[in-house]
């Protein structure tokens, strides 16, 4: 199908329009999650935190580790009060809830600049022969779609059970706040293993490919993440980047994760709290990455999508994109012709690996 007839023109209005809702159906919430970051300090320094209990004193005391007797038997039997939990409580309520909608919001602002700022995302420049080039294999695209689902699931789920108190309360009240809480928490432990075990397969799948070059470094000096061309093979740094964050970050998300739902196992408070400061902090910063992912998948390099849907791409995508890659796939005989926009099947990426160069 030829450039700019009016199927193609559709169906780039349609990826727009749903780009835009999913974009406004992240933003909404979010606003509501600033509110509360900026609202709640007011609401705690306008209350009157002077007065003082006559008996801190003791408190104070029995912070300090004082021990008595208690029937329970564990590895914090004969502990009054929980002082780390107190100190937990600090940190949770206050940097990780403070800066995290903030952090979330500022991501989703710089991704709506480079919006802007590319013109409205970088298109392919070159008219379209009808040639495409295989770049991921059935394997691969399936993986990345069940670990990108529970990944959207994880993230609805955990933001809620993170700052639902806050913002849902005042939306859906006391008694529906609790019944979704309880909907979001067996979601939530379910769907973590899920994206474990596919996270860990695409990166197994993908390690070789995301393996770093002295392109990368020229990727960086050069200008390469604010849109300029320098010559990439099949991923450029900044995939990679995102691809080894995955690999360590999404992994210490999901073993924090594995710790926090086994509490029989990981008996010491100590350690669970700390495994959900891990947890929740890296989460938002891998949010705040996926963000940029997601629009760099659809609206941020148009033409991307079809490498994780339909496993082939335009020939004139590869060659603005990846020249290097691209002209080892050449060199290969791996080009076929197939109509853009049409469910052409090109030959297939061997099963199992990423890999087509
Ligand atoms: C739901 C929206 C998403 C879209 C539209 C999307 C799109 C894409 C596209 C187009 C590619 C191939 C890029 C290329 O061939 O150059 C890709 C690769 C990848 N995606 Fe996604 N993705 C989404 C969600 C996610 C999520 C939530 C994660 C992580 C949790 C993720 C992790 C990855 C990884 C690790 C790769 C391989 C990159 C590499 O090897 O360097 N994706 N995605």
């Amino acid at each position: 199908m030829s450039k700019g007839t009016p199927t193609r023109s559709k169906s780039k209005r349609i990826l727009i329009g749903s780009a835009l809702v999913l974009i406004a159906a992240m933003i909404v919430p979010l606003t509501g999650y600033v509110y509360v970051a900026v609202a709640q300090p007011q609401i705690e320094s306008s209350a009157n935190w002077q007065e003082t209990n006559p008996r801190s004193e003791i408190w104070r005391e029995v912070r300090q580790g004082s021990q008595a007797y208690s029937a329970v038997k564990g590895p914090e039997a004969n502990v009054l009060i929980d002082n780390g939990g107190q100190n937990f409580r600090q940190i949770r309520n206050g940097p990780v809830a403070t800066f995290g909608p903030w952090l979330l919001a500022i991501m989703l602002l710089g991704v709506a600049g480079m919006f802007v700022l590319s013109g409205g995302g970088q298109k392919v420049e070159k008219p379209l022969s009808g040639k495409r080039v295989p770049r991921w294999s059935t394997y691969v695209r399936v993986v990345h779609w069940i670990m990108a689902i529970a990944f959207l699931l994880l993230l609805i789920t955990g933001l809620s059970l993170l700052f639902g108190r806050a913002v849902l309360i005042p939306l859906m009240g006391a008694e529906g706040f609790s019944a979704w809480a309880i909907v979001a928490k067996y979601v939530h432990n379910y769907t973590g293993p899920v994206f474990a075990v596919s996270l860990l397969m695409l990166v197994l799948a993908l390690a070789r490919d995301n393996m770093p070059s002295k392109v990368d470094v020229d990727w960086f000096l050069k200008g390469g993440f604010a849109g300029k061309h320098v010559p990439t093979g099949k991923l450029n740094a900044g995939e990679k980047l995102w691809f080894w964050f995955n690999a360590v970050g999404g992994l210490v998300v999901a073993i924090s994760g594995i710790v926090l739902i086994l509490p029989n196992i990981f008996e010491a408070r100590s350690t669970m709290q700390i495994a959900l400061l891990v947890h929740a902090g890296l989460a938002l910063l891998y949010i705040g990455g996926s963000f940029v992912h997601m629009y760099m998948g659809t609206l941020g390099a148009r033409g991307a999508l079809d490498a994780i849907t339909k496993g082939h791409v335009s020939s004139e995508w590869a060659e603005q994109h990846h020249d290097l890659w691209y002209d080892d796939v050449k060199k290969e005989g791996k080009e076929f012709v197939g109509e853009e926009g049409e469910a052409g099947r090109g030959p297939e990426v061997p099963t199992g690996s990423g890999s087509t160069a």
